[in-house]
């Protein structure tokens, strides 16, 4: 591949190896010397955590080139924590860290975040106990926190029906510091960086398949472990985001230096040579007992191709998925992902995580209970991302936010930090290099806020003639950004109804007096489900908003400027972040003037007849019939326009979207690009329908 003219990036140092490498180097009789350590998140937890257990770790305050010291104690030489030792995000810190614990005679108590402390424990929890420690659940069952009182181990076979190589690694250094023998089997191979940092420090591994399992064994476990000198290799995990991006997005080659190339990581690459994409990984290289090289991508040429993985190859790529899948996204047919069910319990449900997420950016998708199948596109994707607090989530969909004709808001990005800090600012940066399509925007004002930043609200009010598609709209694009949906029509709605029910009654509703609105007590109500309305303390169902005498009475009721102003304040308060989606007819002129996309939707009145016929569920309309209730229409609009109180406006900085011959699709595809643009701060333009 000829890379003369392309781009070349690093990414940071491998997290999974860093962890063992501060476990294991805690256990060894003397000091680590750890290079090109990242300080992402999760290490640095596991840093700290070890800390707490009285092993001095310096240079963690400085950059990544400044190597990490760890003064090594000895297999048995922890300390008792002061406090419970907080792993925050990290599944590997908190699993490897309870396995050696388990040798360590110590009552020592874990906890993480909210994310790890749903995730399983019980799978090493069983094992550890069998070995002879004790491990207690101080909350939930199965999750953390938990407390491991270690001890004198025996020896045990491990037969795991998961291939997981945190369980596998928790088992050998339980082992190793206990200095009993360990066997451990799995289904598939997992990756083995454990074993290789094991063999470096002296400790001698067997493996190989036996009985249709791959054996992991350790049968002479030393009296002490030889201290690391290594360099961290770059994360090959990390470095997926980038080899994505540029199969998708880029407009020159791209090289990536330095990362880790182990093959039992490397699973994504033979999976996007299927896809078509240009990839090769140059290696040669070796970094702390580790393959290493460089990893080239080609800029894209036609396109890639949907997937089949499954069963044995998604070992080698349990990290990838998430990428995998926004790349099949926007590859042309079908991707089949299956045999993922390990996903279902990683910092998300990434199987649950993606499916929503790439629903609500606009791609069909289906959810198995091992998998998903993706239906690639080439439509223009927009939407706001759910992280769900994962990492992974953040930049998968982060890589899309990265590529032409994608608008995608990604509302937590901080998370990236868990393992790859910078990951925004490198995406920014190349996106800006790649000189790519002039609209493509730089990532980092796409990614939503900074970390840290306080969260915002985006306003989008869409305003609008009947019939002109405002509600079905308004609530998609609601559900694509996550935002609150405010349906003032059912405010009115409810207000007519509680008045024509009260003292007010059906005649004198013109008169109403603000005691007599005040008395209603008017409530919105926001659940997932969205918004309900109450009158007087009780909900108001949805099938009487829509009585027949309601809708003969809800325009007089709304054309009375005290019943307007009594609703103001309530509409104005329904705004939350990230954001609120308000549809009604002067929502962006007099409530929420200051919106920050203000939609106007419009279409023939002919078309707008015929949806209000089918909208009732009446059978496709005769010509005579569209005609009539297009008259009918059109002298309500005449009215609305003309009326003294809050005539129907189209305010001046709004975008008007003529619906007419519009799939319901595209209509909300427009709005939510504008609203992702506008909440990154870029101004959108003022022509109807599209921005670009
Ligand atoms: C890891 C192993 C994998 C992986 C995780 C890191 C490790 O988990 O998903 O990100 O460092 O051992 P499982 O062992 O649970 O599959």
């Amino acid at each position: 591949m000829d890379v003369a003219d392309g781009l070349t990036i690093r990414v940071p140092g491998d997290k999974s190896i860093t962890q063992r490498a501060l476990i294991l180097g805690a256990m060894a009789a003397g000091e680590s010397r750890i290079g090109a350590a990242p300080r992402a998140a999760d290490p640095v937890a596991t840093a700290l955590a070890l800390r707490g257990l009285g092993v001095p770790i310096d240079g963690l305050d400085g950059p990544a080139t400044t190597p990490l010291r760890i003064g090594g104690v000895g297999l048995r030489g922890w300390q008792q924590p002061r406090s419970p030792l907080d792993l925050r995000n990290s599944g590997t810190g908190a699993r490897l860290l309870a396995g050696a614990l388990a040798a360590q005679p110590l009552p020592v108590v874990l906890s993480g975040d909210e994310s790890l402390s749903r995730r399983p424990m019980g799978r090493i929890a069983a094992p550890l106990r069998r070995m002879g420690a004790t491990v207690e659940y101080l909350g939930r069952d199965g999750v953390l926190p938990m407390r491991v009182t270690g001890g004198a181990l025996r020896t045990i076979r491990h037969d795991g029906s998961v291939a997981s190589a945190q369980v596998k690694s928790a088992i050998l250094l339980a082992a190793v510091g206990a200095g009993v023998p360990v066997e451990v089997r799995e289904p598939r191979r997992s990756r083995d960086h454990s074993e290789r940092m094991l063999e470096a420090m002296g400790v001698r591994v067997r493996e190989g398949w036996r009985d249709g399992a791959w054996a992991v064994r350790i049968d002479e476990p030393p009296a002490r472990l030889a201290p690391l000198q290594m360099d961290v290799p770059g994360d090959f995990s990390s470095a997926a985001f980038f080899l994505a991006w540029a199969a998708l997005a880029g407009t020159r080659p791209l090289t990536i230096r330095d990362v880790g190339l182990n093959a039992t990581r490397t699973g994504l690459l033979p999976v996007l040579a299927r896809m078509g994409a240009e990839v090769e990984a140059v290696g040669g290289g070796a970094a702390g007992g580790e393959p290493a090289g460089d990893l080239l991508v080609g800029a894209p040429g036609s396109g890639l191709r949907g997937v089949e993985v499954g069963g044995g190859e998604v070992t080698g790529m349990i990290d990838e998925i998430p990428v995998l899948a926004v790349l099949a996204a926007r590859a042309d047919g079908e991707t089949r992902i299956t045999g993922a069910a390990e996903l279902r319990v990683k910092e998300s449900d990434r199987l649950a995580a993606l499916a929503v997420n790439l629903r609500r950016i606009g791609v069909d998708v289906e959810e198995l209970p091992d998998g998903l199948v993706i239906e690639g596109t080439r439509r223009p994707l927009a939407g706001r991302v759910e992280c769900f607090h994962d990492h992974r989530i953040a930049m998968a969909f982060g890589v899309l936010s990265g590529a032409p004709d994608c608008d995608i808001l990604v509302d937590d990005p901080g998370v990236a930090d868990v393992s790859f800090p910078g990951f925004w600012r490198l995406l920014a940066r190349l996106t800006d290099e790649a000189g790519g399509p002039e609209h493509l925007p730089s990532a980092a004002r796409r990614s939503g806020r900074a970390p840290g930043e306080p969260a915002r609200s985006t306003v989008v009010a869409i305003d609008g003639s009947a019939g002109a598609g405002k509600s079905t709209t308004a609530a998609a694009v609601a559900s694509r950004l996550g935002f609150r949906h405010l349906d003032s029509g059912a405010i009115y709605r409810a207000v007519t109804l509680g008045l024509m029910d009260s003292e007010v009654g059906s005649e004198a509703v013109e008169r109403v007096t603000p005691d007599e609105l005040e008395a209603l007590a008017v409530e919105v109500r926001w659940t997932d489900a969205g918004m309900g309305i109450r009158i007087r303390g009780k909900p108001v169902p949805e099938k009487a908003l829509r009585a027949e005498r309601v809708t003969a009475m809800v325009s007089r009721v709304s054309a009375v400027p005290a019943v307007r102003d009594h609703l103001l304040e309530l509409q104005r308060a329904a705004v939350r972040p990230p954001g609120l989606v308000a549809e009604g007819r002067d929502m962006g002129t007099v409530v929420f003037p200051a919106a920050d996309v203000k939609v106007y939707l419009d279409a023939d009145p002919r078309e707008r007849a015929r949806r209000r016929i089918l909208q009732r569920g009446e059978s496709d309309p005769t010509p005579e019939e569209i005609e009539a209730e297009a008259a009918r229409l059109g002298m309500r609009d005449r009215t609305d326009s003309s009326r003294k109180v809050a005539p129907l406006l189209m305010a001046a900085d709004a975008h008007l979207i003529n619906t007419t011959g519009m799939k319901p699709r595209s209509q909300t595809d427009a709005i939510v690009k504008l609203a992702i643009r506008a909440a990154c701060g870029r101004q959108p333009s003022r022509r109807s329908g599209e921005s670009d």
